[in-house]
């Protein structure tokens, strides 16, 4: 054990470190860290330990090992403070609580700490813990099987596309059809010199599925930007974003089920502002239910997409939504209806369906979208767009030439072309 981090430069370097009154109170804690890490980690007393983070540059700590019982209870603002130092320099915090509260251990897991055993510590715990820390780590910044990451940058020049889709019904593949458009804009991007930047909004914040499928995590950074969106800026915006395979950018969900009235239409509109000066290609996953911040996506978009089936519910729920539009003066000419599973070719009967619920509606189906098949189930379960697995999909085939067509008109409107 390295007796005190502070007072000596050691050679092993130190990457992890407990703090406490006496850690000598903690001596599983001791046994369990040398374990887990040798010589590399150190020692701080609780009342040294601000001071100490505080002048450490950002990185150079794995985690902490606030150890704690019920004496320190009467110290909270020093602990506090340590957490809230810990997490400015990005370092991990787990409570060893020995007869802390549940009340006083629920205060510090809200202030920030990231985990918390109890002490005397089950067998493998910290192990546990700390083989959680890092897993988190190489999700957020490194590159797991499959999905790959590198640190997301801001352009701050673009002009950037908005295509929302919003499925008219559970289930009627609204988040399959954005994660793989969003995937096409990317890979028919022609200019390789400056490849064309797409961003993936899941506004779905209680079971967006954008993260299922391109198996990417959910990082801790989405729950503190929507819980704060005042604070957030472009770094902290882009910083919440994973990089899906090196290029498309994905905002997922958090990992907890949120209200989806955590924000307003004004945090919504921030936040589509941001993507659009940083992307060429804002693609957002709606949530099927309406609220509040609804209109403002509806405004902002370019093109809306609306998903739905051949059957009673989504022609049901596409009048509602018609009406609903149409009573609040939302831009209804904006609504792209795309029928998703759509009728074959050669399916006469299906084909009439089709027309008759666009005449009983009044509206126009202009994007007819094949069914994909086990495939892109396959897809969706591999965490992969379908085009990584099956190129000549049908559904892949179809959506592929709606990304080139985006491209092309984008273009020609840029152009003049
Ligand atoms: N055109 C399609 N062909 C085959 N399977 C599809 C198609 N569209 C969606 N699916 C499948 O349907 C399921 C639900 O799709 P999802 O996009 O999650 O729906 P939603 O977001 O509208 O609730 C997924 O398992 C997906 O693989
Ligand atoms: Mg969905």
């Amino acid at each position: 054990m390295t007796s005190s981090a502070a007072a000596q430069a050691e050679p092993a370097p130190i990457s992890a470190c407990t703090i406490s009154r006496d850690v000598q109170n903690f001596d599983l804690l001791i046994e369990d860290m040398e374990t887990a890490l040798g010589e590399a980690w150190g020692d701080l007393p609780l009342n040294e330990a601000a001071a100490f983070l505080t002048q450490l540059e950002s990185g150079m700590l794995e985690f902490v090992a606030l150890a704690l019982d019920s004496e320190d209870e009467d110290d909270l603002a020093t602990i506090n403070e340590i957490i809230a130092v810990a997490k400015e320099r990005k370092i991990k915090i787990v409570i060893i609580a020995e007869d802390v509260t549940p009340g006083v251990l629920h205060q510090l897991l809200r202030q920030g700490a990231d985990d918390f055993v109890p002490y005397p510590l089950p067998e493998g715990a910290l192990d546990e813990v700390i083989d959680r820390f890092r897993t988190a780590e190489d999700l957020a910044e490194k590159a797991p099987a499959g999905a790959g990451q590198s640190p997301a940058r801001p352009t701050g020049d673009r002009d950037g596309v908005i295509l929302p889709v919003h499925g008219l019904a559970g289930g009627v593949g609204a988040t399959n059809f954005a994660v793989n458009l969003a995937w096409e804009l990317v890979a028919s991007s022609k200019n390789k010199e400056d490849p064309t930047r797409v961003c993936l909004l899941d506004f779905d914040f209680q079971f967006g599925s954008t993260s299922t499928y391109l198996d990417l995590a959910r990082k801790d950074s989405v729950y503190e930007l929507l819980a704060d969106t005042s604070s957030m800026d472009t770094d902290s915006f882009m910083q919440a974003l994973q990089v899906y395979n090196d290029r498309l950018h994905v905002l997922t969900a958090p990992a907890d089920v949120l209200p989806l009235d955590i924000v307003g239409p004004e945090d919504i509109e921030r936040m589509i502002e941001v993507a659009r000066l940083n992307f060429d290609f804002v693609v957002i996953d709606m949530p099927t239910t309406l609220v509040a911040w609804s209109e403002s996506v509806m405004h902002a978009a370019h093109v809306y997409f609306a998903l739905m089936e051949l059957d009673m519910r989504s022609a049901q729920n596409a009048l509602r939504l018609i009406r609903a539009m149409k009573s609040e003066d939302l831009p209804l000419e904006k609504v792209r209806f795309a029928l998703n599973r759509a009728p074959k070719f050669t399916d006469m009967s299906g084909k009439a369906r089709v027309k008759r619920m666009a005449e009983s509606l009044d509206i126009d189906i202009e994007l007819l979208l094949p069914d994909g098949l086990k495939q892109v189930d396959q897809a969706c379960d591999h965490g992969t767009p379908i085009a990584e697995i099956a190129g000549k999909n049908p559904l892949r085939k179809e959506i592929q030439k709606l990304a080139i067509s985006l491209h092309d008109i984008t273009h020609s409107e840029q152009t003049g072309i």
